[in-house]
């Protein structure tokens, strides 16, 4: 197939690179791959097998040359330097109306320099976030595309046969302009940060606090993802937790080492969210506890010097009923964090420029992606019914299932104190809900203090004004 008019371009035949090709190859779009590696090359049409439309090359004059006008070129590289290095060398042979998508993890200020630079020159640049990780690429992921609306068109029908599919709706839609796409995939991660913390404290309360064995855990969150908790986060932990380590015969997540390690999109969101003005804290202390578990020999000295006596004490609940408490409380506690990054979307929609749709949002991250969750398709209609809803929260529905759970919530984290046992990402989900329905917070106090010591001014409940007293 050497002289055909390939409908798509992939640069960097990596993992990603390769899965996304022949996943494209699958739906009978003819797809050419870059690598400069020659093994990456030959391996992805190799494994393409015979009569499907895909093929490899290191020439990258072959490469574009061999793509029908206006072109599609996705990049499949990692984030930072190398996408610029690689479009530079793209530069010279693209044509304006060509299109270049980058498909990793970048960050979104770098996606809107690029966005400007390359439209400049009437090349148009698509950030776009992929989750599903390998298998994702392979066979539909969740795609976040953002960028010029009408050179989506050229890219549409590829992207919507390649997608996830969750009733029959593609897991992909166009997100928004500039970097939306790449910005949209940021909160994802920062959401994906917040539930995995949460999984990880369900599960230690449960096994320190509840003393349930391995089995049990298992059984649980297996039993969990038939519930309304289904989720693809949930349904992975239940496979984890079966898994036995060969050499030692334990379970292997006893064996790994708790010291967590992170690519930076969590960061990114809290340092955003903060830059925004916008309240995340779910999301914050789950980038903060993957730091706190990096200080392992502190944290061993610091078990000696402080013991935690609490953890020996016999508070007890009986064990379903914690177990069906701690389905509620993680329930509450999903859904705030989905409300905190959803907050975050509509502020820096509004802020950079976007054009978000929530409800296209929620939709796309129905399948595909490392949130997906059954949840999602509530958050769907809650945007659907009111697509200016501020917060997740003010929906009626989502409202009242949490009102409903809130009695565990405080239950569960009842516990957790009596215990010594750390559940921070609870506990300010929890406090980001009873803050958000407070009439009057006590920060009239801090306005005071303020203008107390730095005649910072303050304003008054009664009338309109600034106001300064002597204090
Ligand atoms: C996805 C994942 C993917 C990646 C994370 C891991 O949506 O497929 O989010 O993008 O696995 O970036 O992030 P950390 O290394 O920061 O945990």
């Amino acid at each position: 197939m050497a002289n055909l008019q390939y409908e798509f371009g992939m640069v960097g035949l990596g993992v990603m690179g390769r899965n996304l090709m022949l996943n494209i190859a699958d739906h009978d779009f003819s797809v050419i791959g870059l690598d400069l590696d020659p093994l990456k090359a030959a391996a992805v049409q190799a494994e393409a097998g015979e009569g499907k439309p895909a093929r490899g090359t290191t020439s990258i004059e072959e490469f574009v040359q061999s793509i029908r006008k206006p072109r599609a070129i996705m990049m499949l590289v990692p984030a930072g330097n190398p996408v610029d290095a690689v479009i530079d060398s793209l530069l010279p042979l693209l044509e304006p109306g060509d299109i270049l998508i980058d498909g990793g993890n970048s960050y979104f200020p770098d996606t809107e320099r690029r966005v400007v630079e390359l439209e400049a020159q009437g090349i148009h640049f698509f950030g776009m976030g992929v989750s599903g990780g390998e298998k994702g690429a392979r066979f539909g992921p969740s795609m976040m595309p953002g960028g010029n609306r009408e050179a989506y068109e050229r890219l549409r029908p590829v992207f919507e046969a390649i997608a996830a599919k969750v009733d029959g709706e593609p897991c992909v839609a166009y997100l928004g302009s500039g970097s939306a796409g790449n910005y949209v995939k940021m909160v994802h991660n920062g959401i994906e940060y917040g539930i995995m913390q949460l999984i990880a404290e369900a599960y230690d309360l449960l096994k320190r606090g509840g003393g349930l064995n391995d089995d049990e855990l298992q059984a649980v969150f297996e039993d969990w993802n038939q519930s309304e908790l289904q989720s693809f986060l949930i349904e992975i932990t239940a496979q984890i937790l079966k898994k036995v380590d060969d050499e030692t015969g334990q379970r292997l997540v006893s064996v790994i080492s708790d010291r967590a390690r992170s690519k930076g999109t969590g960061k990114w969101t809290s340092q955003n969210a903060m830059d925004l003005q916008v309240p995340i804290p779910t999301i914050d202390m789950a980038v903060l506890m993957r730091d706190i578990s990096k200080y392992k020999e502190e944290r061993v000295e610091a078990s000696k010097l402080l013991p935690n006596k609490a953890l020996q004490s016999d508070i007890k609940t009986e064990q379903q009923e914690l177990v069906n408490q701690m389905r509620n409380a993680f329930y509450f506690a999903m859904i705030s964090t989905y409300a905190q990054g959803l907050a975050q979307l509509t502020v820096a929609s509004e802020a950079y420029n976007f054009g978000l749709q929530l409800q296209e949002v929620a939709k796309i991250w129905r399948g595909g992606c490392i949130i997906r969750a059954a949840c999602l398709s509530d958050i769907r209609s809650a945007y659907e019914q009111n697509p200016q809803l501020p917060n997740l929260l003010l929906d009626p529905k989502v409202g009242s299932d949490l009102l409903d759970r809130l009695e565990d919530m405080r239950a569960v984290l009842k516990m957790a104190i009596d215990k010594g046992i750390a559940m921070p990402a609870f506990m300010v989900s929890l406090a980001y809900f009873d803050a958000y329905r407070t009439e009057v917070l006590p920060t009239n106090l801090i306005q005071a203090q303020r203008d107390y010591f730095g005649a910072h001014t303050y304003e008054r409940v009664d009338r309109e004004g600034i106001f300064h007293t002597e204090w």
